[in-house]
């Protein structure tokens, strides 16, 4: 009798692995075996867009921390400020963004009044100053990358955030390579020159040396955009930016700071004081989960990089050897 019975409960459980596997595979497939139904959501060269981290943003926003107003620092083409829309649509919140150029179909899509068309150190006081306040705990900063600026930038939010008792997080880019340690700038003449570093002009960098190339290879230093002739050092990068802030905050925040090493490294910094046991339950869950994956993402984005500057120093060798011709 007890063999019969082992027996049927071995039928039923493996029915119900294979259950669970065929609704896995669904999950992941759900029209069918075919990989080109997996959403891209950048279609560039490289990718760079925060817009690649959107499921983990969703997740956060569902999961860890509500939004009350979502503001985004550094907007560019607005591929992303199209999903931050989508997002504050959902969630009914505001959604505010700062750039000292805002294309115009975003100026179409968001009321004039939650845009700030100037660099981010003069507009965030000018929206923490106003009255009524503007409301928002959900940040992103992707703007100027160098240290002088994003040290700044967190010091402000920082400083608003301490006066509150709610929850709050800070999305920031461009915490891995190349800004961990090397500041890089759109427009120079923003930054006082005391605090602006040595630049690269007419160089390249790349993930395989410390070393300014002169051959093509990595990503182009000179005219629309510049990099510190150096990398490391002192209050060099974004790293030193957000490490001298979760010194002065963390203390009475309990700040945590969380690195996703992939599009060039996503910074997650939150207090864990303003977390009641369920938020901080899934932030955990969330920190154990990536703690698994961390070396293979790294490993990714170390080898999309490196692939990426061979692949510029081919077109750049093309470039000139078409040059020398003419
Ligand atoms: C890397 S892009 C942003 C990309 C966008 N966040 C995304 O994920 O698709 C950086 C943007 O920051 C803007 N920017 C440059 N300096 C800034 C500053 N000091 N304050 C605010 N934005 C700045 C630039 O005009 C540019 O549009």
């Amino acid at each position: 009798m007890r063999r019969i019975l082992r027996i049927i409960q071995r039928l039923f459980t493996s029915r119900a692995l294979d259950e669970s596997i065929k609704r896995n595979l669904k999950e992941i497939f759900p029209k069918g075996y075919d990989y080109r139904q997996f959403k891209v959501l950048q279609k560039d060269e490289i990718l760079f867009s925060m817009v690649n981290f959107t499921p983990i943003i969703e997740w956060f926003m569902e999961k860890v921390i509500q939004p009350t107003g979502i503001l985004e620092i550094g907007m560019e083409q607005g591929i992303f400020t199209s999903k931050l829309l989508e997002l504050a649509r959902k969630h009914k919140v505001p959604y505010y963004g700062i750039d000292p150029n805002i294309g115009e179909s975003i100026k179409k899509e968001v009321p004039s009044g939650h845009l700030f068309e100037d660099i981010s150190l003069r507009a965030i006081p000018r929206m923490l100053q106003a009255y009524p306040p503007y409301e928002f705990n959900i940040v992103f900063i992707d703007g100027d990358h160098n240290y002088y600026t994003v040290n700044r930038e967190l010091d402000l939010l920082l400083q608003k955030f301490h006066k509150q008792s709610t929850p709050f997080v800070i999305f920031l880019h461009d915490v891995t390579w190349p800004n961990a340690f090397r500041d890089s700038y759109y427009n120079p003449e923003t930054v006082p020159q005391k605090h602006r570093k040595r630049l690269l002009e007419n160089g390249f960098i790349n993930i395989e040396s410390k070393e300014p190339d002169y051959t093509g290879k990595g990503l182009a230093s000179g005219g629309g955009m510049f990099y510190a002739s150096k990398e490391g050092g002192e209050k060099n990068g974004i790293l030193p930016a957000v490490m001298d802030n979760l010194q002065k905050y963390s203390k009475e925040m309990e700040l945590i700071f969380i690195i996703v090493p992939a599009v060039f490294g996503l910074g997650i910094i939150t207090s864990l004081k303003r977390l009641n046991k369920r938020q901080r339950e899934q932030l955990l869950y969330f920190t154990k989960s990536l703690k698994i994956f961390f070396p293979l993402l790294w490993t990714l984005e170390y080898n999309r990089l490196m692939v990426y500057g061979r692949y510029r120093k081919s077109i750049w060798e093309l470039i000139q050897k078409d040059k020398s011709l003419k």
